[in-house]
Formats: C-alpha cells, sequence, structure tokens
C-alpha cells in the first residue's frame, strides 16, 4: 500500500462533519479502493469549543484555514467553508500555490474565480476538484467531464437547488407558507449561509456556470445568466398552475442558440407529465441533451450534509489514486469565450397570472394587446377559485397560457396592458418549458 494521503479540513459544518463521519465509516473500503489511506491531518474552522457531534481532539486544530491549507503536514485541502471570498478563496489559492491538490464543494468561489484557481491548478500540476459543487450527491460533473467527452452537447437544465424545491413541493403537498418551508429547510441544513442565494437564484445560477463551461467548453461568465428566484411564487401561482396540469419548479437552463448560448434561471412551469415534474422535495434532476446519449437524466439528492459528502469522498478517492482531469475538462486556455444569447430573444410558452379591474373593456383591452403582437393563446381562465387567496377589492384573477412567444414580446404586451390601467396590481408572468 502507498504512503496515506494526509487531509486537511476546513469548515465542519454540515458538509464538513458529514464527511468526517463517512471517512470515518467507509475507511477500509476505501483504503481498498484507492490503495492507499486516508487520514484527517488537520481541521480548521471559526469555533475551536463548538461542539459538533464529531470527535475532533483525534486532529490538530487549526484557528487559520490558510495555515492549513499551505502546511507541510497535509497533501490535500478540502474546502468546506462556502463563499465566493474570504478564507475559502485565501485558503483554496494558498493550497494551489503551495502545490496541494484541493477539493471542494463551493460553487459561489468556482462560479467567481473557477479559471483563474483552475489555472493556477494546472500550472502547479495538481488537482482542482468540485464533484459537491453542483446537484448534492449526483454525479454530475464527472459524468459531463468524462462519461460524456465523446459528445456533443445540446442543453443541459434541470433541478439545480434542494432548498428550492424542497420549498416549492412543500408548499404544494402540504399547503404550507413560503417562510414556514423555508424554516424546514434550514434546519435540515439544505440551505447556504445566507439563504437569499437559494432563494433569489443565485445558488442555481452558480452551479449552471459551471455545468455550462463542463457542457460546451466555454470559460465561466456567471455574469451572462438571466437569474429569477422563486420569491415571488404564491400558493396562488402554484394552484393555477396544478389547476392547468402545470408544477412550478425553479430550473437552470443552458442551451446552444443560433443566436450564442443561452442561460437562465427562473421558476419555470413544466408540465406535470412530465419527469421533471415528479423531482420533489430536496431531490435534483439534470438532463443533458447530447448527440450520442441523445437524453440522459440523473436523479438524486441535492443538498444535505451525507449526499453532499459522497461526492467529497469521491474526489477524495480519485486523488487518491493519482486521478487528475483538467478541472473543467479543458486546459483552460482550449475553453472557448462563448457568444451569450440574449433573454429577450428567449422563445417559449408562458403562463401570465393578471389581477384585473372588474369593469366593462378590461378583457377586450387584454386580448388586443396580445393580439396586437401575434401572442395566441392556448387556454385563458377567468374565475375565482375556492379558498384562492383574496384578489385586491374589486378585482378578478385572470389566468393565460400562451403559445411560443419572444420574451420581449410578452414583455412589451405586458408593459402595454399596465398602461392600459386595467391592472389592481403588478402581472405575474412564468415561462413554460416543455420537454
Ligand atoms: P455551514 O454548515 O455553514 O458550515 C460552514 C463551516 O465553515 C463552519 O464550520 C464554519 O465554522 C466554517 N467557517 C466559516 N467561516 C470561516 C472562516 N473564516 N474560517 C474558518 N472556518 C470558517 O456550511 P455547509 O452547509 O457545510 O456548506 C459548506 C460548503 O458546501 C458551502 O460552499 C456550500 O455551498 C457547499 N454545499 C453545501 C451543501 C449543503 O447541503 N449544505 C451541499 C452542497 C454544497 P464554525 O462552525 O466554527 O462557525
Ligand atoms: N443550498 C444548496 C441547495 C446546497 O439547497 O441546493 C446544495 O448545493
Amino acid at each position: 500500500m502507498s504512503s496515506p494521503l494526509r487531509i486537511g479540513l476546513a469548515g465542519l459544518g454540515t458538509v464538513g462533519v458529514a464527511a468526517i463521519r463517512l471517512l470515518d465509516r467507509q475507511a477500509e473500503v476505501l483504503a481498498n479502493r484507492t490503495g492507499r489511506k486516508i487520514i484527517v491531518a488537520g481541521v480548521a474552522a471559526r469555533d475551536a469549543g463548538k461542539e459538533r457531534g464529531v470527535d475532533l481532539s483525534r486532529f490538530k486544530w487549526f484557528a487559520d484555514p490558510v495555515e492549513l491549507a499551505k502546511s507541510p503536514e497535509i497533501d490535500l485541502f478540502v474546502e468546506l467553508i462556502g463563499g465566493a471570498g474570504g478564507a475559502a478563496l485565501d485558503s483554496v489559492e494558498a493550497a494551489l500555490r503551495a502545490g496541494k491538490s484541493c477539493v471542494t464543494a463551493n460553487k459561489a468561489l468556482l462560479a467567481a474565480h473557477g479559471m483563474r484557481l483552475a489555472g493556477l491548478a494546472e500550472q502547479k500540476g495538481v488537482a482542482l476538484a468540485f464533484e459537491a459543487s453542483v446537484a448534492g450527491g449526483i454525479p454530475i460533473v464527472k459524468t459531463l467531464r468524462e462519461g460524456l467527452a465523446g459528445n456533443s452537447i445540446e442543453r443541459v437544465y434541470g433541478i439545480l437547488n434542494g432548498t428550492c424545491n424542497y420549498i416549492l413541493s412543500r408548499m404544494e403537498t402540504e399547503q404550507l407558507s413560503f417562510a414556514q418551508c423555508l424554516g424546514e429547510a434550514q434546519k435540515l441544513g439544505y440551505a447556504e449561509a445566507d439563504p437569499a442565494f437559494d432563494i433569489g437564484g443565485f445558488d442555481t445560477a452558480h452551479k449552471l456556470a459551471i455545468l455550462t463551461s463542463l457542457a460546451f467548453g466555454t470559460v465561466i461568465d456567471a455574469n451572462a445568466i438571466a437569474i429569477e428566484g422563486i420569491e415571488s411564487i404564491s400558493l396562488a401561482d402554484i394552484e393555477a398552475a396544478a389547476e392547468l396540469g402545470y408544477r412550478i419548479k425553479l430550473l437552470g437552463v443552458a442551451r446552444r442558440t443560433p443566436d450564442g448560448i443561452e442561460q437562465r434561471v427562473h421558476p419555470t412551469m413544466v408540465p406535470k407529465s412530465s419527469a421533471i415534474a415528479q423531482v420533489m422535495g430536496v431531490t435534483n434532476a439534470v438532463t443533458i441533451d447530447a448527440d450520442a446519449v441523445h437524453e440522459l437524466t440523473l436523479v438524486g439528492p441535492g443538498a444535505g450534509g451525507a449526499a453532499t459528502a459522497s461526492a467529497v469522498v469521491a474526489d477524495i478517492a480519485d486523488i487518491a489514486r493519482g486521478v487528475r482531469s483538467p478541472p473543467f475538462g479543458l486546459p483552460v486556455a482550449a475553453l472557448a469565450l462563448a457568444e451569450h444569447a440574449p433573454m429577450q430573444l428567449h422563445r417559449g410558452g408562458y403562463y401570465i397570472r393578471l389581477s384585473v379591474s372588474d369593469r366593462p373593456g378590461a378583457a377586450a383591452a387584454i386580448a388586443t394587446r396580445l393580439a396586437e403582437r401575434d401572442i395566441s393563446l392556448e387556454s385563458i381562465v377567468q374565475r375565482r377559485r375556492p379558498g384562492a387567496a383574496a384578489e385586491p377589492p374589486g378585482a378578478v384573477p385572470v389566468v393565460l397560457i400562451t403559445y411560443a412567444t419572444y420574451e420581449r414580446t410578452i414583455r412589451e404586451a405586458l408593459d402595454a396592458v399596465v398602461t392600459d390601467g386595467f391592472l389592481a396590481a403588478k402581472p405575474q408572468f412564468i415561462r413554460i418549458e416543455r420537454e
């Protein structure tokens, strides 16, 4: 057996503690599979006195993760702190500069600095591995980078945030409020330290940025992603969607189009009968459309300590075996600068919910504004559902489903409807994605 692989692990929260537990539990299996013992040589977090439910007295404590990252007592640095900058960035950078391979679950860090860190790893001849950064326990990074190396990819999309899918699922099945569901997701260890990253769509965007680079061989450009979160989704939308045969999911979508690569994150109506609509709770699903495999979907736990630790430990095992792939599938210099398809050119169906003043001419005015722009309607429903959230006084809910049209066309039509003065509240619109 080769010499042991000595790990320095920074961040002892949900994922860090779960990783230590998994390394303990699978120590013998991992040694057999990799031909080396994997030992934790040092750990770092903020509070040395915190009770964490695992015995840390056997590890050397480092008050500063950067010192741990540079320590000659470790061979591999595992960053499980979180955040795009600060201690996470400083320690990963220090480890790579010191010629040590790194494993991280930190998508915010990779979306912001992934190219530079991958370049540094390449220069130093070490690994930068981040399986846990996208879709928790689903091995999507390895699937895209290695498993599908012989494919040309057209689209990668899916449910990439466990917290949001958990919230939307619980709101629908248990009729709970948004705040209650978010509180549960936080208690279960799914949410980011600042849950605004989850519900605002930013966490999904960070993951989509990584998937886009892996799928299309492009330089990460997180700023090119159109982002909308789930904050505006109400029980009224979830109920209306259900009535019309849809379910609402927060999707991240990256797609080749004639105008460039479209990258978008937003609440999406998916047909209830579709495979992605069946994905409930903290589960994530990623679908890849590629020329040789056609369609491939991976489904599994998207967040939580144990599932995420599974991906962290898989990266550690690879490094123990001496596996080192280019982090984003190609040498950094070979990654292309992508053309970005603007969101205004996105084409698809739309769900529109309007709170319409109950006055003569309102429906005709709305129909005119849509017809002027050649927007055809698949369905229109105007009625109060029993028990539905109250509309503003003197208003009735109108729900429309359009056939495919352009984003800019729908926005122009809604601006005109607002200007006409028949609405009692801001219009809600949600894009529809059909498989
Ligand atoms: P967490 O529970 O908030 O834990 C963060 C840990 O980092 C804590 O132990 C904290 O120390 C430590 N820390 C924070 N700032 C530090 C600093 N300046 N110096 C040293 N240590 C510091 O977070 P988590 O949920 O485990 O997530 C960790 C990473 O995994 C994040 O990048 C997250 O996005 C990613 N991730 C999480 C999940 C999930 O389901 N939770 C899934 C996939 C990926 P103290 O405990 O002493 O405060
Ligand atoms: N907060 C993230 C989520 C953790 O809910 O999906 C997994 O990346």
